[in-house]
């Protein structure tokens, strides 16, 4: 299976997609090509660090959101990309390109969607009070952080916690999830129906 990543910043769930690819946890797969619509994203140095295929796409260079998605699918296409994985991206993505790559285009979210989809999830989290929050990955579709939900995890929300402590307990549950997520697509173990994602 050949992964595509989009990244706009730090890449620390992309690394951990890589380090469980680099360590065996997940087989049959490889990274084919890691994307950034920023030029300084931390995450596109990584990429090139290890050797990867890297390409930097400026939104402003493009006449509107579908032609900017027409070059990123070119880019994909031509990397041979069978599974696209959002991962911080910081874009919306047009329904061009969720067709061209249907159920094949996933993202991870740092909230236990439905709740406290968009910007800034922990912090809509802990301004509501909920006591757990946690991660999604989930299926992309034309509707933000909406797609079928691949598996989430959980954590407790403390009464000390800030916007930052809490982050940061959500994001060692994202590097478990989102691995894990990849795992799973690549050894064939999700069976989707509508809305409902079986693991087999
Ligand atoms: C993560 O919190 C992820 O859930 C959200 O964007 C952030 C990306 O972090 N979609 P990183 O670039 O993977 O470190």
């Amino acid at each position: 299976m050949r992964i595509g990543i989009l990244l706009s910043g730090r890449g620390s769930n992309f690394k951990a997609i890589k380090a469980a690819i680099d360590n065996g946890e997940i087989k049959n797969a490889e990274i084919a090509a890691v994307i950034s619509n920023k030029s300084d994203a931390a995450g596109l140095a990584y990429a090139k660090e290890c050797g990867l295929k890297t390409v930097y796409l400026n939104h402003k260079d493009f006449d509107g959101r579908e032609a900017y998605d027409r070059e990123i699918v070119k880019h994909l296409s031509e990397s041979g990309v069978d599974l696209v994985c959002l991962a911080g991206f910081m874009r919306i993505i047009s329904p061009y390109f969720v067709e061209q790559y249907r159920n094949r285009i996933i993202n991870i979210h740092p909230s236990l969607l439905p709740a406290f989809p968009g910007l800034d999830a922990q912090k809509q989290a802990l301004d509501y009070g909920v006591k757990f929050a946690g991660c999604t990955v989930h299926f992309v579709d034309e509707k933000m952080d909406s797609g079928a939900i691949i598996l989430q995890k959980c954590v407790p929300v403390k009464d000390d916690d800030t916007e930052e402590t809490l982050s940061a307990r959500i994001l060692e549950e994202e590097h478990r999830a989102y691995p894990e997520a990849v795992r799973l697509i690549a050894e064939g173990r999700l069976k989707t129906e509508g809305r409902h994602v079986k693991i087999l």
